[in-house]
């Protein structure tokens, strides 16, 4: 029988499926696994499920030398080194599709909480500071006729721009390669934060969008603009962005992901125009179980020998 070993407790049916397929093992710890634990782990085992809250590295993967197949419970897969992994021969599978409604949902949600103020106006609720109504209390900002800036344009960047019609919102995308979506308007980089109303961020992090909105990509974004983040943290300079922020070099910014999760940069807690949830994006019950249950067809394809469903191809 192969073994497996699960970073997380998942669903039952998820771990009943693997455990038709090898012997399963799952790190019962509360949080993330240790990586001392972790190194130990992954010895003697043919497939890993992993989260993206553990680096799988040179040494990890090195610790693993049975290891067929890594999959990773996320549509990102910086967690992993993917040429390292491919050099030993191991498969390494990824999440797309099941989670792309879900991520462009939740992105919906954050351009018009962040628009329309209302973090910061449950923050002053709780705070026991409201006054009552009045006619130029916390305005915000219409999306209706504004323009859509989407740094990206893959799967979920798409779904985001599906969604714009029904909030009147124009699209416009970067995209590195040659890219078609029909209705919006192909930009550069540059001249998108110039002109977006929202600009929000779809791209992978690879070295090349590492910092990618930095204090100069920030000081081009019109001071009544927003920026989203949903799809890594340290695609933004973080201390860049509170700097941009404090001087009002842009309305405000909804942030999903952080440089150094859980931790967040503490110039950004101490603004009211930045909104901040947990990395919660693909965080619903139906599209996590969806996750999960795609990690394990991958794991029991390799293992099988068939090709897995869902290969991290770049
Ligand atoms: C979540 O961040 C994911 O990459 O799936
Ligand atoms: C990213 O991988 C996406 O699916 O948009």
């Amino acid at each position: 029988m192969p073994s497996i070993f699960v970073t997380r407790k998942l669903p039952a049916s998820v771990l009943a499926r693997l455990e038709s397929a090898g012997t399963v093992e799952v790190y019962a710890g509360a949080g993330a696994i240790p990586r001392e634990e972790l190194r130990a782990a992954v010895a003697g085992k043919d497939a890993l499920v992993s989260m993206l809250t553990e680096r799988i590295d040179q040494e990890i993967i090195e610790a693993g030398p049975q290891l067929k197949v890594i999959a990773n419970v996320a549509v990102g897969y910086n967690n992993i080194d993917v040429t390292h992994a491919r050099s030993r021969g191991i498969i390494v599978t990824n999440t797309p599709d099941v989670l792309t409604e879900s991520v462009a949902d939740f992105t919906w949600a954050l351009i018009l909480a962040v628009t329309r103020r209302l973090s910061e106006g449950e923050r002053l609720i709780r705070r026991g500071e409201w006054k009552g109504w009045a006619f130029d209390f916390m305005l915000g900002a219409e999306v209706e006729g504004k323009q859509l800036g989407l740094v990206g344009l893959g799967r979920i960047a798409r779904a985001v721009a599906r969604k714009a019609p029904a909030f009147g919102m124009k699209v416009a995308y970067a995209a590195r390669r040659e890219a078609d979506l029909p209705g919006a308007e192909s930009l550069s980089i540059d001249r998108l934060l110039n002109t977006s109303d929202v600009v929000s961020l779809h791209v992978p992090l690879t070295p090349e969008t590492r910092h990618l909105i930095d204090r100069r990509a920030l000081a081009r974004m019109k001071r009544s603009a927003y920026l989203v983040n949903t799809a890594r943290g340290p695609v933004v300079d973080e201390s860049a962005l509170a700097w941009a922020l404090r001087e009002h070099l842009l309305a405000g910014a909804a942030l999903d992901v952080y440089e150094d999760e859980p931790a967040v940069h503490p110039d950004l807690l101490a603004l009211e125009n930045v909104l901040l949830v947990p990395h919660l994006a693909s965080g619903t019950t139906e599209t996590r179980t969806a996750m999960a249950d795609l990690a394990a067809e991958n794991v029991i394809a390799v293992l099988a020998g068939r090709p897995p469903i869902t290969p991290v191809t770049s």
